[in-house]
């Protein structure tokens, strides 16, 4: 087995603000080799969006406290310098964002932008980088792509600004890519087209993909192993295949059971996980999942005093749990499982 193309190693992106801390990641793990794709889930706030922006090093020169390290194929980003990072991004790693506007600048037409992606890394005159452009413009459903090259991103939809942000991570082939819900602003038509060139890019280039998304349909898909997040932590890692049929915390199980399903009406479709999402400047004592979960009572340990330790619970499928294991199996088996 060849070595983790990237690992993160006690991941923390902690935020001072003037009431207090906001732990918004708190000591993230997690491996990724190259040409596979890790899917990361949790519902909004759960720290998906720092956790990327803490990869690319977009946190830096702001007030957040990063800690912990990221290897990148040998290199450490959260060490290396400035200058160094950026000659790294585009090619090395590149970043589909959850905002598009933030992505592109208003001043330069979408085209030159791209160009230029290029440019910094490749010696190609104007009119092969445009003709390369003008290619991935159409590949993620711009249409009439030569036309839209001379425009500027005002000109773009919110839509057609989020496929040409797209054409720009994928334009130099990244050999890491983030993709932050790269698909919510697009129609179904579109978020497939966009999903297989991915998976091009996966494997023309032996890509490793982190996919963030809400869609457990998505990450069933297109993920190897996935990562759920509550509060800024990992709750349960595991295998796609072993997630699914396995899910092993209560959290993944409310998930599950909020997806939505063809075969069912839609007003019994939406049942969102109950509660709200814990405070990240005052996450609550023990599990933070714990005031909201159905099933404390079976706890070994106080779910509201002890913190739950992420642990193997299955091989290559870890939880962070008090309920023993096999209590856990059951309790999914009997109450979960007849809803799915
Ligand atoms: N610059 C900041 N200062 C303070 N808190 C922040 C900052 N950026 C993010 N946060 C907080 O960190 C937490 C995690 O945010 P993040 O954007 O990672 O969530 P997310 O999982 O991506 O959610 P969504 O699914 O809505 O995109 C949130 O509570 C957010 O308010
Ligand atoms: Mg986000």
């Amino acid at each position: 087995m060849s070595e983790p193309f990237l690992q993160a190693n006690d991941l923390a992106v902690h935020f001072p603000t003037d009431d207090g801390v906001v732990r918004a990641v708190d000591g993230l793990s997690f491996t990724l080799r190259k040409g596979e794709t890790l899917g990361i889930v949790g519902e909004s706030g759960s720290g998906k969006s720092v956790t990327s922006l803490a990869i690319m090093g977009l946190h830096r020169g702001t007030r957040a406290k990063v800690s912990g390290s990221v290897m990148l194929d040998g290199t450490d980003l959260l060490a290396i310098g400035d200058e160094e990072l950026r000659r790294l991004r585009g090619r090395k790693l590149a970043m589909i964002f959850q905002d598009p506007l933030s992505a592109m600048h208003p001043y330069y037409t979408v085209g030159k932008q791209l160009t230029e992606a290029i440019r910094v890394h490749e010696k190609v005159s104007r009119q092969a980088a445009r003709a390369t452009v003008v290619d991935m413009l159409g590949r993620v459903g711009i249409p009439n792509p030569s036309r839209r090259f001379d425009q500027y991103p005002h000109e773009f939809s919110g839509g057609m600004r989020q496929r040409a942000m797209i054409a720009m991570a994928l334009i130099n082939n990244p050999e890491l890519l983030i993709a932050d819900e790269p698909t919510t602003a697009l129609d179904v038509t579109v978020q497939a087209q966009i999903l297989d060139l991915m998976r091009d890019l996966q494997r023309e280039f032996g890509s490793a993909i982190i996919m963030i998304t809400h869609d457990l349909g998505v990450v069933a898909e297109i993920a190897d192993d996935v990562m759920v997040m509550y509060g800024g932590k990992a709750v349960e890692y595991a295998e796609v295949d072993d997630l699914f049929h396995q899910p092993d915390h209560p959290y993944t199980w409310g998930l599950l059971t909020s997806m939505p399903r063809l075969d069912r009406a839609k007003s019994e479709r939406l049942l969102p996980v109950v509660g709200n999402p814990p405070s990240l400047i005052n996450v609550p004592p023990g599990c933070a999942f714990n005031p909201r979960c159905a099933f404390t009572e079976f706890g070994s340990r106080p779910c509201d005093v002890a913190v739950p330790e992420l642990a193997e619970s299955y091989p290559k499928h870890d939880s962070r749990c008090h309920i023993p294991v096999p209590l856990r199996a059951e309790l999914f088996a009997e109450q979960i499982a007849p809803r799915l």
